[in-house]
């Protein structure tokens, strides 16, 4: 099959660690748990995880909440936790913990705007205060002996693009790499992401690899990005959603030039099952909470097949796996989509 965009994915380090694809699961909240993270790399050619952001102030006053959060086990490696907060020494102790408890990376978040977040000045209010941020990134660095990395925006609204001092100050920080979701905090996920902040970014550091985020959902996207800003490493987020195939499947037609073949119904459709089933397994709020979290993940999966909406419909009362398991398990002997998945 014919694709013709080729691309080049090299391997990328991040202070001692090595990332043989540069292609990331981005951090999305209430979506990368440990099922869904070990997924994406069972597909293959997702080098690199990071948990949804855990919050540094929960992690000081234990917050029995947050437990559930630390669903990582060493087989993920090399994976990243990602904190947020705005007091350096919360942040300094939560990191400690998280790499005592097994991180091999810890990421900062700087890009998230909701505003439980931003009013207590972490996420993407940091952007807006460069000392701030500053007294964050040194905490963290100091607290720990494995690569810190951070995530930032552009900035906090079109006129306040901050990402590129905050990129230089954060490289002279320590700082090993530092992915740039190009749209600012104002934009929320509205209008399309403006790569060229990645472009600058790359061109404002020398010496840490910059990881480039947003919009990216096929191979020519990725090729794109990579051509237009010379980032080293591409994130993707929404697009690996019901998706993990995602990963391999840009890696695959930047490498060969080919269509990567799609999944069949029968794939989908076991994916989707080995994402409830590993999640059910390790979750520690009890199987019914869980599988209300995992209905919206699993309406994510397209299986090509009529009756989607019906498929949707039944999802949405699912209490129990073994309810999941009668809704996807008739279509794992369907090896023909029946329409084209987008
Ligand atoms: C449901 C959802 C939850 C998210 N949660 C986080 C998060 O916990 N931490 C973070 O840094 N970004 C979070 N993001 C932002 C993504 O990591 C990413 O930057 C954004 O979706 C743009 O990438 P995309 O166009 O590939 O989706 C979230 C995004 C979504 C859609």
């Amino acid at each position: 099959m014919e694709h013709t965009i080729t691309g080049k994915l090299n391997p990328i380090t991040i202070g001692s660690v090595k990332v043989e694809t540069p292609l990331f699961l981005a951090p999305m909240a209430g979506q990368t748990n440990h099922a869904f993270r070990n997924l994406c790399r069972e597909m293959g050619d997702c080098g690199m995880v990071c948990t949804e952001l855990i919050s540094s102030q929960a992690i000081h006053y234990k917050n029995q909440k947050t437990w559930h959060m630390f669903d990582w086990t060493p087989d993920e490696q090399p994976f990243a936790v990602q904190l947020y907060g705005s007091d350096p020494q919360m942040m300094a102790d939560a990191a400690r913990l998280v790499v005592d408890e097994g991180a091999t990376i810890v990421d900062i978040n700087m890009g998230c705007w909701v505003p439980k977040v931003v009013k207590k000045g972490g996420g993407a209010a940091l952007l807006g205060d460069l000392c701030a941020a500053t007294a964050v990134v040194e905490a963290v660095v100091q607290a720990v002996n494995v690569p810190v990395t951070v995530k930032v925006r552009s900035g906090l609204t079109p006129d306040h693009l901050t990402a590129v001092p905050f990129a230089r100050a954060a490289e002279q920080l320590g700082v090993k790499a530092i992915a740039v979701h190009a749209r600012t905090a104002s934009q929320g996920f509205s209008g399309s992401a403006d790569w060229d902040i990645i472009r600058q970014v790359k061109d404002a550091v020398s010496s840490i690899p910059i990881i480039g985020n947003g919009d990216v959902k096929t191979s020519a996207d990725a090729e794109r990005m990579l051509r237009e800003t010379g980032c080293d490493g591409i994130m993707i987020g929404r697009a690996a959603l019901g998706n993990p195939w995602i990963f391999h499947q840009i890696a695959y037609e930047l490498r060969t030039g080919l269509a990567f073949p799609s999944p069949s119904p029968a794939e989908r459709a076991s994916a989707a099952l080995k994402h409830a089933r590993l999640t059910v397994e390790t979750t520690t709020i009890g199987e019914r909470q869980a599988i209300f979290e995992l209905r919206g993940q699993l309406t994510k999966y397209h299986l090509g097949v009529p009756g989607a909406a019906a498929l949707r419909e039944k999802l949405v009362y699912a209490e129990s796996l073994a309810d999941i398991e009668a809704i996807f398990e008739p279509y794992l002997s369907h090896e023909q989509a029946e329409y084209e998945l987008a």
